[in-house]
């Protein structure tokens, strides 16, 4: 059972994959700055090396089509995150509703994505009526609902999460409907009615905290050679991965994913995400890009890691907030569907620009900008500046130096400037205004901010840097034809600043 059949989750997509080239063409020819466009989306890097990159995503989150129109093109699997899971397919015994999951794989198939099914057998979102079964009964509805609802699905999952979360932190089985009926028994009995119901589909038990090694993945590593031993279909181990800044990396999760994959099974990343407390600062997501970047590494260098779920792209739509008071910020992509640092860090670690090998320095530094003033009349100009160190190595700030183009617009030819605000530090941030021997278009001055030290180490931002700059005699400016002035209220690559390391350009296009 537990043969090779990992093809299907990794295949690559024809149509966007030429659409993804001729944009790389027409980018190209343009000569803007290297962006993520240029390199194919996070699944084509991934699926060039083999694996699959998907995202979580759920029914309500699907009118967005910002959010639609990079869940669609940026990954090539998605999990519902809800609307398979026993209290909306089943919510009276015996009346199934499969309405909400089939959107899910109605979008899959629009997208040439494939889904793992989440989840059969849980003891979490189950309705109040299995548990108020008599015991003797439950193995019946239990068996039942897994062979309708993989029957249902049959042909549009390729992976079902048949059992997930059956461990206590010790490694103790969880308590459970089930586990009270038939005691461990249950994990056998429901993987055979998966397999009887959909004998195509993969099979696999899922679990938290079973990343790296410990007593709860011993306890599944038992589980599932006992299982393998006595012949029960079973193709994988589901790793959860949600993550936290502040509990540490899980303890050597390569080596526990190759000793699974050492007997014969296919290993997932499944619902990765990486929380920290509130606010965020440049400290903690740094370490949350070396968590994403060290998560992709280890499921790179063992064979059978198949791929790689987000459990969802985007802090817009993620379970956090809600479940853990004081944490978030967990996602690859912001609120406003920006990609963040993780996000850069996870395209390095999947081999995309600047990765490992590739130079990987400071020509992978990019400008981010966003315009902290709706005012494009008034005495200041206020820009909103952010860093990215996309490469796979550590920048040294103390080199870099940044302009914002502007016009002087008339009046007095001194400056002062400020900077409000960042997280770095402003302590740490200079600041002047520069003139222009020979005005260019747009930009007869610029503001140059430089950094008395620090490093940005890979997949590192600053954060935000809030600067401000006046003429002496406080008259106005007219930002609206500046080179480098730009209208977005969020952070956003900006091609118009640029960003100098050792005085050589390595982002953005000068006036
Ligand atoms: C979460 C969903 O994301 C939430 O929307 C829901 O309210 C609770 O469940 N482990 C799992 C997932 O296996 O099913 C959980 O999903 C997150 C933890």
């Amino acid at each position: 059972m537990n043969s090779v059949k990992r093809c299907r989750h990794s295949r690559t997509r024809g149509l966007p994959t030429l659409l993804a080239g001729a944009l790389t063409l027409a980018l190209t020819l343009t000569g803007g700055p290297a962006t993520a466009a240029q390199q194919g989306t996070l699944h084509e890097l991934a699926a060039a090396q083999g694996k699959y990159f998907g995202s979580a995503t759920d029914n309500s989150e699907l009118p967005d089509a910002a959010y639609t129109a990079v869940l669609g093109s940026e990954f090539g699997q998605i999990t519902p995150g809800n609307s398979m899971k026993w209290d909306t397919t089943e919510p009276v015994q015996g009346q199934f509703n499969f309405a909400k999951g089939d959107v899910i794989t109605d979008f899959a198939a629009q997208h040439g994505q494939s889904v793992r099914g989440h989840t059969l057998v849980w003891h979490s979102q189950l309705p109040s009526w299995v548990g108020a079964l008599p015991p003797a009964e439950v193995e019946a509805a239990m068996t039942h609902h897994v062979t309708e609802e993989a029957a249902h699905y049959r042909g549009k999952v390729t992976a079902w999460d048949v059992v997930n979360e059956p461990f206590n932190e010790d490694g103790t089985f969880r308590t459970s409907p089930f586990h009270t009926a038939m005691g461990t028994d249950y994990i056998a009995t429901a993987l055979r009615a998966a397999h009887a119901a959909d004998p195509d589909a993969e099979l696999y038990l899922n679990d938290y905290n079973i990343e790296g090694l410990g007593a709860k993945s011993d306890a599944m590593y038992a589980l599932v050679s006992e299982l393998l031993d006595e012949g029960v279909p079973l193709d994988g181990v589901g790793m959860q991965a949600h993550l936290a800044v502040q509990y540490g990396f899980p303890y050597q999760m390569q080596a526990n994913m190759q000793r699974f994959a050492d007997l014969g099974l296919d290993v997932a990343v499944t619902e990765l995400d990486v929380r920290m407390q509130l606010p965020a600062d440049a400290a903690k997501i740094a370490t949350q890009s070396t968590y994403y970047r060290q998560v992709v590494e280890a499921c790179l260098a063992v064979e059978r890691c198949v791929g790689i779920t987000v459990w969802d792209y985007t802090d817009k739509y993620s379970w956090v907030p809600s479940t853990f008071p004081g944490q978030g910020a967990a996602n690859l992509y912001e609120e406003n569907l920006l990609p963040k640092p993780a996000y850069y860090a996870v395209r390095t670690a999947l081999g995309g620009e600047g990765g490992p090998g590739e130079g990987g320095g400071p020509g992978a530094l990019r400008a981010q900008y966003r315009s902290s003033d709706s005012s494009t009349g008034d005495n200041q100009i206020k820009p909103g500046l952010q860093l990215v160190n996309t490469g796979g190595t550590a920048v040294s700030l103390s080199d870099v130096t940044v302009r914002y183009w502007f016009t002087a617009d008339n009046g007095a030819s001194r400056y002062s400037t400020w900077c409000d605000w960042s997280p770095i530090g402003c302590s740490s941030v200079t600041h002047r205004v520069a003139a222009l021997g020979t005005p260019k278009a747009g930009a007869d001055h610029y503001l140059e901010v430089g950094f008395t030290g620090g490093s940005l180490a890979p997949g590192a931002a600053t954060g935000e840097i809030q600067l401000r700059l006046n003429k002496s005699d406080w008259s106005n400016f007219d930002e609206s034809d500046d080179y480098s002035h730009g209208t977005g209220t969020s952070y956003a690559d900006a091609s118009k600043i640029t960003v100098y390391v050792g005085g050589e350009p390595v982002w953005g296009i000068e006036p």
